[in-house]
């Protein structure tokens, strides 16, 4: 028997290296390892609550597409699917909404964070927990391999899964995050967690001008021998031991060590990006994962769903 996984990313901008090592280069490692039946989602309806524009939804969710195949998921390994395309989420989302209380959503990291910004928040943004819940829930997967920030998350769906199977009887396998201690927060380019949101990226598709950049604008103002941001992404490409005499060679040269970080991201970047440009080059491959994603993905979250309604008494 396999186990399932199950994990996405919200179509809200460029991947980056932070996406990348800490969540989708695992599930590549793990869907490759044949020993999991795997979704991944691109979460178009958690994106909507900061992409509230046709054009830029659109062509963000065809990014995405794209950057899952060139990143090597193969829609015949693993099913590759869009959230809105599968209705069963919102609706399992409305029948945890009647379970989970205001006082439990209110303690969310990420509510707490954006009334602590004083903003206006949308219902959608509060109850995020609870369709991510639905997301996982619906496919009963073994693990959910994301960083560390999900963390919480997947604690909140291990909540609502047994507040239901406590009250309507087991129904909902409980799910494990899975998170690589190296690389559960991966610093960007000013040592603070990388993130779409702080403008401290570096984009897994980088044009080399774009490495050139970021690398060279890495702040440098630890004052011994190694230039701690550096090395911190550094060792993303490279072990310890292949980069200790690289460190050794240029003690304290802070500007040959972005050098060489530099050319190490050139090298690992440059294949990525070659194999985005084949799959852009080929515009029904999109369209044929998703529908092809869809179907199945459709299987299994309406059989999980009916069984949900069963055991509510609504079925
Ligand atoms: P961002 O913070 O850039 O908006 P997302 O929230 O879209 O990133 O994250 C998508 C996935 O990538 C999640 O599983 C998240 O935990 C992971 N991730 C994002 N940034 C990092 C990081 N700096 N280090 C490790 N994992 C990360
Ligand atoms: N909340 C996740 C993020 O910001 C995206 C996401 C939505 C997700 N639904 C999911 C991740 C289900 C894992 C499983 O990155």
């Amino acid at each position: 028997m396999k186990k399932t996984l199950l994990s996405g990313i919200k179509p809200t901008g460029q991947i980056h290296l932070g996406n990348y090592f800490g969540a989708i280069k695992q599930w590549v490692d793990l869907v490759k390892s044949g020993e999991y039946e795997s979704f991944v989602m691109i979460a178009d309806y958690h994106a909507l609550n900061f992409i509230q524009n046709k054009e830029e939804m659109r062509s963000l969710t065809q990014e995405l597409v794209v950057d899952y195949l060139a990143v090597g998921l193969d829609p015949k390994e693993v099913t590759i699917f869009k959230q809105s395309d599968i209705s069963a989420h919102t609706e399992l989302t409305w029948i945890f909404d009647t379970l989970v209380t205001v006082p439990f959503l209110e303690r969310a990291h990420a509510f707490k964070d954006a009334e602590a910004k004083n903003k206006e928040i949308s219902v959608g943004t509060f109850n995020y927990p609870v369709l991510m819940a639905s997301d996982i829930l619906l496919y009963s997967p073994d693990v959910v391999p994301v960083g560390s920030d999900q963390k919480q998350h997947v604690e909140y769906t291990r909540d609502i899964a047994d507040k239901f199977n406590f009250k309507f009887g087991e129904t909902f396998k409980l799910p494990k995050e899975m998170i690589l201690e190296s690389v559960a927060t991966v610093p960007g380019i000013d040592g603070q967690k990388m993130s779409k949101s702080y403008g401290n990226t570096i984009p897994l598709f980088a044009s080399d001008e774009e490495i050139e950049k970021a690398v060279m604008s890495i702040v440098t103002d630890s004052s011994g021998d190694v230039p701690t941001n550096v090395y911190a992404i550094h060792k993303l490409l490279k072990t310890e031991e292949e980069l200790a005499p690289i460190y050794e060679a240029n003690k304290g040269k802070y500007k040959a060590l972005k050098e060489a970080l530099i050319a190490d991201l050139k090298a690992f970047v440059g294949p990525l990006r070659a194999r985005r440009e084949e799959i852009l080059a080929n515009p029904t491959l999109v369209k044929e994962t998703l529908e092809m994603g869809a179907k199945r993905a459709r299987e299994v979250a309406e059989k999980k769903l009916e069984e949900a309604k069963v055991a509510i008494g609504v079925l």
